[in-house]
This record gives structure tokens, sequence and C-alpha cells, in this order.
């Protein structure tokens, strides 16, 4: 019988710390319904002492979400710890999530703190904690770089406090897979009370190991292991969800392990994460970059045809990502449309709706020959996050070339009635943002700006992610077409909505 790993995906925390990414709190629980889902057993949603805003991000996931466990973190400090609590106390299954650094160089830096001090905050705050919540986890941070006896002797003292969990986390990415597979069964050795607790590994991404380091944790004894979708997450990222669970999966052979993860549902997550956070996938991406599943050269596409597993250890389906022999086009009607959403898994969306996507899709169709799945992923995905529209596009005129000064003309709509603004620009999407700023009479900093074909050919549709800075928090707007200045203007248009409904 295979041994039952539990999955703790902490993109909602540790993925939302990368650098460029803010979800708001309608996002999150966007984000957080589909992992419910995907089947994660432990969802961390956040961080709920940081802001107000990953306070409520927390608390609505806590009271939606009924099968997962829903944890939130808190420094091993009372104040964090009541924040966390007040958070996930609606949760049907909540857990308290408490870390204090415990290596050399953390305590006297960071911390400016004694070992011995240090034992003993984490014992009382686990102490604390658990009179709050009965689940309660506890993270000795920088574990990997923290010397062994001191380690031991905290694990201990949390366990007998009270922790039902002991995360040992390699905060920095610095292990390699042996080292940190041995540090797991060394700490199963040596710690006299291990046995009441779950072990659970938390590895960053730093030298490129992470996954390769869970997998040795969880041979080592660990049962749960920390990650995120995509991998994403502070610097290079943590351990990649979907990378774990598929290498468990495929090689079931090697890893006599299991989890409760709906791998269909894997490629869907993954195109949800990378939308609203805005972090695109590397197309050589394991398991759900756009290459993971295609055959370029002539003998390895040969291979395949005779038989997929020459070259393929996983098929695209395991993952959700099917590939459909009906092409769509402008001769297709709604029944065919309804079809294929359901084939692609959209099972849950209303007859309003669908009413909608099929008008857009008859749209598409008519600029584009065939549309393809992800054309209608992008249809669906456009409308799903929505933000009230302070301000809304009605039209742009661009005169570009490569001899001339860009300019644009903007239309947008807003509560007062129309505003109608031109400006000149490097090029016709910079006057096209300066001419949206003028009508909006917005100073609008622009963080970054990003564009991709989200299909293939010259007639893909385009897909823009505008990132803009205001009181030292960043907003993400998207938007879609097969026009590069009109993805770009409504991508504009949708971060500046987001701002002024965050900001309020
Ligand atoms: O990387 C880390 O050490 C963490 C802890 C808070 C678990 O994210
Ligand atoms: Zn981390």
């Amino acid at each position: 019988m295979p041994k039952r790993i539990y999955i703790f995906d902490t993109s909602l925390r540790d993925g939302e710390q990368s650098p460029g990414v803010n979800l708001n709190v309608k996002e999150k629980l966007e984000i957080g319904r589909q992992l419910e889902r995907l089947g994660v057993d432990v969802i961390e949603a956040g961080f709920p002492i940081a802001s107000q805003g990953d306070f409520e991000g927390v608390k609505a996931i806590a009271e939606t979400l009924t099968e997962p466990i829903i944890t939130a973190l808190a420094r091993a400090v009372k104040g964090d710890i009541d924040r966390a609590w007040e958070a996930i106390k609606g949760a049907r299954k909540p857990r308290i999530h408490t870390f204090i650094a415990t290596s050399p160089i953390h305590m006297q830096y960071k911390l400016k703190k004694s070992p011995e001090e240090v034992l003993n905050q984490s014992i009382s705050m686990v102490k604390y904690a658990r009179h709050l919540c009965p689940d309660v986890e506890f993270s000795p941070e920088d574990a990997t770089r923290t010397e062994r006896e001191f380690l031991y002797r905290v694990i201990e003292g949390v366990i007998d406090a009270g922790a039902t969990v002991v995360n040992i986390p390699d905060t920095v990415g610095y292990m390699m897979p042996d080292e940190f597979g041995s540090l797991i069964a060394d700490i199963r050795n040596n710690v006299p009370n291990i046995d009441k607790a779950t072990i659970s590994v938390h590895c960053h991404n730093d030298l490129g190991l992470a996954v390769a380091n869970s997998l040795a944790a969880i041979k080592n004894g660990a049962s749960q292991v920390e990650c995120t979708v995509n991998g994403i997450g502070e610097r290079a990222g943590n351990a990649a969800l979907e990378e774990i669970v598929m290498a468990i999966k495929t090689r079931s052979d090697y890893l006599d392990y299991t989890t409760n993860i709906n791998t269909e549902a894997i490629y869907r997550t993954s195109m949800l994460v990378s939308r609203l956070t805005g972090m695109h996938l590397q197309p050589n991406k394991a398991i759900v970059g756009s290459n993971a599943f295609a055959h370029e050269s002539g003998i390895h596409q040969h291979g395949v045809l005779s038989h997929r597993k020459t070259y393929e250890i996983m098929t695209p389906e395991s993952i959700g990502l099917k590939q459909s022999q009906m092409v769509l086009g402008k001769h297709s009607g709604r029944h065919a449309f309804e079809e294929r959403l359901r084939e692609l898994g959209y099972t849950s969306l209303d007859k309003k709706e669908i009413d909608e996507a099929f008008t857009k899709f008859k749209v598409l169709a008519d600029k584009k020959k065939h549309v393809l799945d992800r054309d209608i992923e992008a249809i669906i995905n456009q409308k799903a996050i929505e933000v009230p529209q302070v301000y809304e596009l009605i039209y742009f005129h661009i005169s570009s070339g490569n001899t001339l000064i860009s300019t644009s003309t903007v239309k947008l709509k807003c509560e007062k009635g129309e505003l109608e603004e031109a400006a000149c620009g490097s090029g016709p999407i910079d006057a096209t943002f300066k001419a949206i700023s003028r009508a909006t009479e917005l100073d609008i900093k622009l963080e970054d700006y990003s564009l991709r074909a989200i299909t293939s050919g010259a007639d893909a549709l385009g897909e823009s992610t505008v990132r803009i800075r205001e009181n030292g928090e960043i907003f993400t707007g998207r938007g879609v077409s097969t026009d590069i200045v009109e993805a770009s203007a409504k991508a504009y248009v949708n971060a500046i909505n987001k701002m002024l409904y965050e900001l309020g």
C-alpha cells in the first residue's frame, strides 16, 4: 500500500511573495477554489499580519472552502498568532503556522537573540497557538543551516508544547538532495518524540534542487511537502507542486507514495496561477510549459506516432491537457462550442456566461480562421476576475510608422461621461498609455509591460500584462485581443481599475 503524502500548497503565501506579484481578495479566492478542485490537502492562504488585504484574503478563503486545511503564517509572537487565528478561525479545518529562525546567522544578525531565547520563544508561542487552535505547525526557519543538536532540541520542545506538524525549511535553497534526505533521517533518529508529529519539508529553489530535495525528504520519512503551483515564490521560487506530484505518479515503480491530487486539474491550475500572478511560464518548464509535450525533431515525431511511450513518459491528458481533433471556426455553432467548453473542463458556467463567451467566440472567429483551445481558454479567462470598471476603453486610433512620431487618440467611458485625449509617444503603445493617463488624469507609474502570443500564427490572440505601482503596491492588469495595441490598452485600463478598486 503506497504511503500517503500530504500536499501543502503555499502559492498564496510564499508564491505571492514573488517580486511583482500582488493578488487581490477575489483573485486569491479564485485560486483557492481551483486548489480545492485540484485536491491539495493544505492551503497556506497568506500572512495575515502583513497587510489588511492579506488578512481579508485569508479570511475569505477560510470561510469559503470546506475540504482542505486552511493555514496562515505567523511569526512566533502573540500579535501575529492572534491575527492569523482571527483570519482562519472560520475555517472548517484551521491550522496556525508559526515560525522563528534557528540558524546562527539569523539568530545573531536578524533576531539578535541567543539560542536559549529562541528555544523558549518557540515553545511558549507553540503553546499559545495551541490554546487557540488544535492544529499547529512550527517551522524553524533556515533549518538547513541550523546546528544539528540545537535543531533537535527545538523540534523536541515544540512537539512537547503541542505542535502537530514540524516543517523543515531549506529557506535559502542550500541543500543537496542526499544531504537533505539524511537530515530528515537524522531528525527521525534523534528527536525522541518525533512520532507525535507529522514531518513536513519546505524547499526553495536557489540551486534548482527544490523538487529533488523534496523527493529525497519523502524517501526519508517526510509525509507533507510544501510547494507552489508553477514553482513561484521568493527569489528562484519554491518546489513546484506539479513536478512533485507527477514525479510521484509517473515513477510509482520507484516512489511508493500517493497523493490526493487530481492530476487532470494541473494544467488549468497552472494557467490560472500564471494568468493571475502575471508570471509567465518558460516554454520548457517541466510538466506545464508549452513545449513540455511538443515533439519537434523528425525522429521524435516518428517515434511518438509509432508508439507514444517512445518519447512520452506521461500523457498530456494526465495533466488535463486535452488535444482536440475538432477545430472550431466561424461556421461552428453554439452546440459545438458548448461541447468544447465541456471537454475543456468548463462545466460550471451558467447560461449567461456561456452566451457571453459564445458572442466573444463569434467575434474572434470572424478574425481568425481556426479558433484553438487556448483561444477558448483566453475567452473564458478574460472575464474571470472582474473588478468594477471605473474606466472602460471605447476606442483608440493610432498613427504610427518607422518615420513618424506615433500618436494615439483614446476614448474612455466613466461615471462622469466620455473622456477623449490624444498623446504622442515613442511607439503606438507608449502613445496609447500616455493618452489613457491623460484622460484619467492619473499619474501612472508603469512598472512592467509584456506582450505574448497565446496561440501560434500571425492571427494569434495577443495577451498583454501590465504592472503599475502606487503607494508601494503593484497592480497587474491583463488584456487579450488579436490586435496588440488593443490588448495593451485593455491591460493598462484593467490595471488602473484594479488599482482604484484596491485603494478605494
Ligand atoms: O522559506 C521559509 O523558511 C519559509 C518559512 C516561513 C516556512 O517560508
Ligand atoms: Zn519559504
